[in-house]
């Protein structure tokens, strides 16, 4: 049995704290939160939880193997730092911490102490996304020509972080995982449109070796919620939206074919291949569950979680640099996605 605690019973916390309950060799034993009416209501949900407004009290429990911490972004790194220094695997939410230094520093020492650490990149472990990433990996795409995302609703601005840090970083969490490559340089545009709050509204490319190329538009400010994803290939393309209730992928047969010289325009025809289009069945398991169960089984069995601490250490590389270049209106600044972090 895997005792685990939770720190933050916010918004996120809650649902951290059921999916744990309902996994077979786990349980939460602490949850610790600063305000008193929401540990009374994790109390009144789950009576034999012991509730804390010290967090110490987690660090200090030798009972306690976990913890998982969803609290703001700013409070990741020094509660992360001291789970695993206090010997405990760890579960951080996502953006892993608010800068790459502090994500280096979190892989350091969970490597040293031989600890998991994993960070909370959700929709990786949605049927959706792990259908994108067994298609995309058995080559049925064919080459990727791009990414293309749009996450935008109204609301809820965040005081703490621009909206790339809140949003973008399910995406680029998401391409991270279903991409063969990763991007050499980033450029974004973005603007904040309440005097002295972070960006709302943000453009950001992403640029590869090959042509391949990922563009995301996340907005604080749009009239309606949209989660759409196209991905094109040479082959075959996806578009995968979020919002469906059913069919969330599906994927077309569509594509172009160039006959003629490449020496002269001129000469060159575009032919315009339409085939069936079909929506695969997805696993419909709640992404935290399968997350959950993936987390005790790395901490059972000592292995290296998907959404490990490089995996949150690339995206925050990412929101780092895109927020440097969204300062200078757009710069492209140079990524070192393959530096190894210990
Ligand atoms: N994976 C996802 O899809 C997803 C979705 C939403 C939020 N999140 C992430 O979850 C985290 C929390 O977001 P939220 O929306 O739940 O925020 P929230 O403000 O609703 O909740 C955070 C809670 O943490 C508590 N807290 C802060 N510092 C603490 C400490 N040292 N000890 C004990 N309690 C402390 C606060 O009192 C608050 O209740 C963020 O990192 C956010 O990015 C992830």
């Amino acid at each position: 049995m895997v005792n685990i605690g939770v720190i933050g019973y916010g918004y996120w916390g809650p649902n951290l704290v059921r999916n744990f309950a309902e996994i077979p060799n786990a349980q939460v034993t602490k949850v610790s939160d600063f305000k008193p009416e929401l540990l009374a209501k994790a109390q009144a949900r789950y009576p034999s939880i012991q509730v804390t407004t010290d967090c110490q009290d987690i660090f200090k429990d030798p009972k306690i193997d976990a913890v998982a911490i969803a609290t703001p972004v700013s409070t990741h790194f020094d509660l992360a730092l001291a789970a695993l220094q206090a010997g405990k695997h760890v579960l951080v939410e996502k953006p892993m911490t608010a800068s790459s230094e502090q994500a280096k520093r979190l892989i350091e020492e969970a490597e040293k102490r031989n600890l998991v650490l994993m960070v909370d990149h959700t929709f990786v472990y949605t049927g959706a996304v792990r259908k994108m990433h067994d298609l995309i990996a058995s080559n049925q795409l064919g080459d990727i020509y791009y990414y293309d995302s749009v996450r935008v609703n109204l609301g809820l601005f965040q005081h703490d972080v621009n909206v790339i840090w809140d949003l973008a970083v399910h995406d680029l969490s998401i391409m991270n995982y279903v991409l063969p490559s990763q991007p050499y340089a980033v450029s974004a545009t973005g603007v904040s449109h309440v005097p002295g709050e972070p960006e709302n509204i943000a453009y950001l490319t992403c640029f590869f070796e090959s042509n391949l190329i990922a563009h995301f538009h996340v907005n604080w400010l749009a009239p309606v919620k949209v989660r759409r994803t196209l991905i094109g290939g040479s082959q075959r393309m996806i578009v995968f939206d979020d919002l469906e209730p059913s069919e969330k992928l599906k994927i077309y047969d569509k594509g172009i074919t160039v006959n003629g010289s490449s020496e002269s325009v001129y000469q060159m025809l575009i032919g315009y291949r339409t085939g069936d289009m079909w929506s695969p069945k997805l696993d419909v398991t709640e992404a935290l569950r399968t997350e959950g169960l993936h987390f005790i089984e790395c901490i059972t069995q000592g292995s290296r979680p998907i959404t490990d601490g490089e995996a949150g250490l690339q995206t925050v590389k990412i929101l780092e640099a895109a927020t440097q270049s969204m300062k200078q209106r757009g710069r492209l600044i140079e990524l070192n996605l393959t530096e190894v972090a210990a």
